[in-house]
């Protein structure tokens, strides 16, 4: 199981979403955040040369995900968030210890698996 965290543009989230709910990707969280991408400006002050660390809206998806599913999320961010200009944002994949589904107990696969109502 993994946790990916994907940091997009939130004028891609739209889209994003949509690719995922096509690769069949249930069951997600969003945050709005800011974030900085690593670009420095340099601003000059009295004191000689200083570093100004601008912040941007972002939004954050997280997904949790079983084995199966790792590639498919992936690849449905990579290609609806690109525009191909700086500040697309970033996937992290992170490896995820446990998933308990609090209702039901369930836990790891089960329980990243969407339930059947
Ligand atoms: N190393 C990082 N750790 C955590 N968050 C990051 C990191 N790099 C980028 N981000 C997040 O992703 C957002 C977008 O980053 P950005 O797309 O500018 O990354 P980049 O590596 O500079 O790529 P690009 O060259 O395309 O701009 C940032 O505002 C920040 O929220
Ligand atoms: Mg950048």
């Amino acid at each position: 199981m993994k946790l990916i965290v994907a940091i997009i543009r939130p004028d891609k989230l739209n889209d994003v979403l949509e690719s995922l709910y096509r690769a069949e990707v249930k069951g997600l969280t969003v945050s709005r955040v800011l974030g900085h991408g690593g670009e420095t400006d340099a601003v000059e002050t009295y004191r000689g040369t200083t570093v100004k660390m601008e912040l941007h809206e972002k939004v954050r998806l997280e997904i949790g995900v079983s084995n199966p599913f790792i590639e498919v999320t992936v690849r449905a961010i990579l290609e609806a968030a690109c525009t191909g200009e700086v500040g697309d944002g970033k996937i992290f994949v992170v490896p995820v210890e446990n998933v308990y589904r609090i209702r039901t107990k369930e836990k790891d696969e089960a329980a990243v698996t969407p339930a059947l109502h």
